[in-house]
């Protein structure tokens, strides 16, 4: 099928449904490409899942950078989009257009910037300067202090519809919806040209996504209503390296077989 692109991306609404995953690292980039998801998430949920902070706001494009370059380095297939950190892109034109430019020159094949109306004419210059956008509507994480926590937004289903048609008009590929009410996000999706990707948004969105540790269960006490959790990992994890510490205590590694004569 060769690698994911935007065109191709656009063409599977109404076909199939599109598939996400979030990647930050070597592992994760690597599982990601083996499992050849549609499109892969350069997350700022970094900040959160990776460098251990409440919200997303802390991350910079410093870290980002990091992150994005060993995913768009791994993964071959997947479409990787590279999420542009709190204050990357709305301090001026020129700051947005310079740092989605360094995002690009990494290798990875789209941004996403968070935002309804308020970043339409913004993203309309990024995409004529060829810089695929996807967007980001319903609850933006990097306004978690405006709403007091990360709360379910776009109960009004014709503002969000308002803020998804001023960005489909500014030209991005495909927009995230993020934890607001099903009813809100089919009515949108219904009315768009281009696909949605939700997370918390219900089952009618074009495609979905969540975030890796979410899926493999690596944070504990994470306990989200949207998050279906395939794994126990960080259980599983903390019971291999206890038995690692208990095999190192107890003198049973390493064995004969893991040594060299
Ligand atoms: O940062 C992130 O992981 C995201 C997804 C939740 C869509 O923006």
């Amino acid at each position: 099928m060769g690698r994911m692109t935007v065109k191709k991306l656009l063409a599977l609404k109404g076909k199939r449904r599109i598939t996400a995953v979030t990647a930050y690292d070597y592992t994760s980039a690597l599982l990601a490409e083996a499992v050849g998801f549609d499109v892969v998430l350069v997350g700022d949920s970094a900040a959160m899942v990776i460098h251990g902070y409440e919200s997303t706001l802390p991350i910079g494009m410093e870290e980002m950078l990091i992150h994005a370059r060993v995913v768009a380095r791994v993964v071959k297939g997947p479409l990787v989009v590279a999420d542009m950190p709190f204050l990357s892109y709305q301090t001026s034109e020129r700051e947005a257009i310079k740092n989605a430019g360094t995002f690009m020159k990494l290798g990875v094949s789209a941004v996403k910037v968070e935002g309804g109306r308020e970043v339409a004419d913004l993203i309309g210059k990024m995409v004529s300067y060829g810089i695929p956008v996807m967007g980001h509507i319903g609850m933006n994480p990097q306004k978690f202090n405006i709403y007091g926590g990360f709360k379910l937004q776009g109960r009004d289903k014709d503002e969000l519809l308002k803020d998804a048609l001023s960005l489909q008009d500014a030209g991005v590929f495909s927009i995230v919806l993020e934890k607001v009410p099903a009813e809100s996000a089919k009515y949108v999706s219904e009315r768009l040209r281009i696909p949605t990707i939700g997370i918390g948004a219900g089952p009618y969105t074009d495609g979905q996504i969540l975030v890796f540790h979410d899926i493999l269960g690596l944070i504990p006490d994470m306990n989200l209503k949207f998050v279906r959790r395939y794994l126990n990992g960080y259980d599983l994890f903390k019971q291999a390296l206890e038995n690692f510490k208990r095999d190192i205590l107890e003198g049973n590694f390493p064995s004969p077989e893991e040594s060299y004569e």
